[in-house]
């Protein structure tokens, strides 16, 4: 439904419904920052009791169901745009695009990504625990098992997925015939194969199931899944174009600097934009959609071990009451303005502020509003409200790095080929159209792998060696505070137990349809920064991923794609006859490190820099997602994870969110 259906039905139904940037109110018991998966999520799950108001404040604009967001097979086009923040990195990789995942990847990570976070101090976060939002968060529709589905191993395992909630999740209607061959490959190599890869089991081969509407194979975000069915609610208000500026809070007067209007300042905190090919777009029309039923489910299920240990440990999680206290900050409301030169305004909250910004923006916010490392504020005469060394910390992403491998004999026309001509980009758009089939309903990216460090065997022994011998000091910024420093040693123990484990994912192989892969590493060991540059809101923040800045991460990303050579030798590769161009077939290791640090990006997932950890861990965040020193300041987005999962992150925050809303209290 576009936003004009959104409003006509807002006519029809009820004098009651709030329309997008309806006025707002003065007051209200919750303020959500940030609409992204995460914040739409909670604000979703908070309004559904009526005697609540709840607002989310967004920075940017709403999208308008452009077909680019909407229509697989142009995912990541949102890359650039005007829903980008644009951001760019110290190093020059871009970061941070705006509220939308692309349909791909959606996966959790394992069971022991989690069993991690409760080892770093935080009971109740274990895979069992989240299961149950995980589940909550989806509307799980099987793949019908067509040979080809059987050919690239999908399988599904009904106990872990959900069947009523928000997010539908369903496989796209087009399977590359050669993605058979990569799944044949892995296949030929011995590579284990996950049984469903949201079972919490990972390590391998699998078909990502991705967050798509299963009948008109149209993908399902955010903003479709927890706001639109609900925007007739009276008591959720969202207002998009407006920029958080800071948390105001009781009895302080923090930081004045964001208070003041920069006229003449157009800037609402992006960074520049690059231009982006777009003449495809302009032809897509939306209309004419005939639903196709997807073909009852067989059952042809292994009810493997862990089953019965699901069935145990799923339960209800009792509300933890906040331990409120002399001396703990009371968020008591937000400031804002909708551009750098626009007059700020505030609103107050009776219950909680719900910081849901990113893992870029929520560390911004935080010092924005006097909560950080003292020695970061006070250079910038930002007034310390808490002193928390970890703030903006611990940044951690997957780096990777994408190689090209052209395919001389393509058994099916690629998506690259479709792209580059009108002919076949019409005739497909129309067979879209008409019956929501074909290479429109898939992203080029298609089918994945999982391997643990086990599978690299030449290299693993002297990786692993590697990572235990050194120290925490090694590889870290210099001026890290002893916190945070300890923080990172308790990480580097685990890190180097999962890369020992052959049941869990170093790595990730992404298998692009058209003759590409991206190798990325699951298991960073190197740890950057988002800082601010100045006080003034409306500055972007300084971020560093200190990509490759840990020696492991590169000879993980090295061995992975040595490795490659040995997948395009198998049988089923050497038949699409792929040409090693960059690196060659006889590059040395030091060349392909060369191509790795040219070559190396990000896959989108920055996390971490508000760590869920105790205080002398470097924490930010206890188990409750509440900011140490305060009572009523959460934070509920990728920034909490401690240690990022081997996974993509989308299914990771939904699940984050829908667990958190169970830890807030409810209205008296
Ligand atoms: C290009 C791209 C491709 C991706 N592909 C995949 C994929 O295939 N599979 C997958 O699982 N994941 C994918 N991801 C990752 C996934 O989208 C993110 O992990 C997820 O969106 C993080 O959710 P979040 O709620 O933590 O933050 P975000 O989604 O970043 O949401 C934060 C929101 O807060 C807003 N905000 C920021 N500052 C302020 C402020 N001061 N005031 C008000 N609002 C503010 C932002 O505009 C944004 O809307 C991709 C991400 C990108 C960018
Ligand atoms: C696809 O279906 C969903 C769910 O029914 C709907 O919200 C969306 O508008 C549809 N998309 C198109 C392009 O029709
Ligand atoms: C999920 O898919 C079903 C079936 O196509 C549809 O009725 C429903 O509206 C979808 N939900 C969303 C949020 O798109
Ligand atoms: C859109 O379609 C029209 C008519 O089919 C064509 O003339 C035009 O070149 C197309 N535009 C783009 C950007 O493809
Ligand atoms: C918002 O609140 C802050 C802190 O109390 C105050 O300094 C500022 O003047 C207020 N702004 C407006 C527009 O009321
Ligand atoms: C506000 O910011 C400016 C520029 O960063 C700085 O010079 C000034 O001291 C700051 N004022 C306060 C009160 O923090
Ligand atoms: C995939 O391969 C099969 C068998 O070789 C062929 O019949 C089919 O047309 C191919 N699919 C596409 C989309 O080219
Ligand atoms: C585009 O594809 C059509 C159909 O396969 C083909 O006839 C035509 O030559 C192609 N055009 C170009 C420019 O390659
Ligand atoms: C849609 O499917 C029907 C039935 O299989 C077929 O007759 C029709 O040609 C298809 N439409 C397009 C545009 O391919
Ligand atoms: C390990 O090295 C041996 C000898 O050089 C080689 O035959 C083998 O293929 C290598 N294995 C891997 C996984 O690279
Ligand atoms: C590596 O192979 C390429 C062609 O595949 C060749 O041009 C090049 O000279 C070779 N380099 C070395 C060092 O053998």
């Amino acid at each position: 439904m576009n936003l004009f259906l959104a409003f006509l039905l807002c006519i029809l139904h009820a004098a009651e419904c709030l329309p997008l940037n309806s006025p707002l109110l003065d007051s209200y018991d919750y303020i959500i920052v940030g609409g992204g998966p995460s914040g739409l999520t909670v604000a979703n799950r908070l309004s559904e009791n009526p005697a609540t108001n709840v607002l989310l404040l967004e920075a940017g604009p709403a999208d308008s169901n452009e077909p680019w967001i909407q229509i697989p097979f142009f995912a990541g086009q949102g890359v650039g745009s005007s829903l980008d923040w644009n951001l760019q990195t110290v190093p020059q990789t871009f970061l941070d695009g705006r509220t939308r995942a692309l349909p791909q990847g959606r996966n959790r990570g394992g069971i022991g990504d989690y069993d991690d976070w409760v080892a770093l101090g935080n009971p109740g976060w274990s895979f069992w625990d989240l299961l149950p939002y995980f589940v909550k968060s989806e509307t799980f529709t099987p793949h019908p098992q067509s040979d080809a589905a059987n050919a690239v191993g999908i399988n599904q395992n009904p106990l872990v997925h959900g069947h009523s909630g928000p997010v539908n999740v369903s496989f796209s209607n087009h399977i590359y015939n050669e993605t058979v061959n990569f799944f044949s490959a892995l296949n030929e190599l011995q590579m284990p194969v996950s049984y469903d890869p949201n079972d919490g089991t990972t390590a391998g081969a699998s078909f990502l199931p991705l967050s798509l509407n299963p009948a008109n194979q149209t993908r399902c975000d955010a903003r479709s899944a927890y706001f639109e069915p609900y925007a007739t609610r009276p008591n959720l208000w969202i207002s998009t174009n407006q920029h958080v500026t800071r948390v105001l809070f009781e009895g302080g007067s923090g930081n004045p600097n964001t208070t003041i209007p920069t006229p003449g300042d157009s800037s609402v905190g992006q960074g520049n934009s690059y231009s982006r090919p777009d003449g495809l777009f302009s032809n897509i029309t939306q209309n004419a959609i005939v639903s196709k039923r997807p073909r009852p489910w067989p059952i042809n299920l292994v009810l493997n071990a862990f089953t019965s240990r699901f069935r145990k440990q799923k339960r209800e999680p009792t509300n933890t009451p906040i331990t409120s206290g002399p001396g703990l900050l009371k968020a008591n409301g937000v400031e804002f303005a909708s551009a750098a030169s626009a007059p700020r305004k505030n609103i107050t909250v009776v219950r909680e502020v719900i910081i849901a910004a990113g893992a870029i923006h929520t560390p911004q916010i935080l010092k924005l509003s006097g909560i950080g490392p003292s020695s970061e504020l006070q250079p910038l005469q930002i007034p310390v409200m808490v002193d928390l060394p970890g703030v903006g910390m611990n940044l951690q992403d997957h780096a990777l790095v994408g190689v090209f491998y052209p395919y001389q004999r393509p058994t099916s026309l690629t998506s690259v080929q479709i792209a580059s001509n009108y002919t076949l980009f019409n005739q497909f758009g129309a067979i879209y159209q008409a019956n929501r089939t074909g290479p429109w309903t898939a992203g080029p990216p298609d089918g994945n792998a999982f391997p643990a460090l086990s599978v690299l065997t030449n290299s693993s022994l002297s990786i692993i060696t590697k990572a235990q011998t050194q120290k925490a000091t090694h590889w870290l910024p210099t001026d890290i505070h002893p916190n945070v420093l300890a923080g990172f040693d308790a990480q580097r123990q685990l890190l180097t137990k999962a890369l020992q484990d052959p049941k869990r994912a170093v790595y990730e192989l992404l298998n692009f349809n058209y003759g590409a892969f991206s190798n990325v590493n699951m298991r960073p060991f190197s740890r950057g920064t988002v800082k601010l540059i100045s006080s003034r809101p409306f500055d972007p923040p300084i971020i560093d991923p200190r990509y490759g800045s840990n020696p492991v991460d590169l000879d993980i990303l090295l061995a992975s794609i040595v490795y490659n050579r040995k997948v395009l030798a198998t049988t089923p590769m050497k038949l699409l006859q792929p040409l090693q161009l960059n690196p060659s077939p006889n590059a040395t290791d030091q060349e392909i490190l060369e191509f790795i640090k040219a070559n190396l990006q990000t896959e989108f997932h920055p996390s971490g820099t508000c760590a869920m950890l105790p205080l002398d861990l470097g924490g930010v965040v206890d188990p409750q997602l509440l900011v140490y020193g305060t009572q009523n300041l959460r934070l509920v987005d990728a920034s909490i994870m401690p240690v990022i999962p081997a996974s993509h992150l989308q299914a990771v925050v939904y699940g984050v969110a829908e667990k958190v809303r169970t830890e807030l209290r409810e209205p008296l």
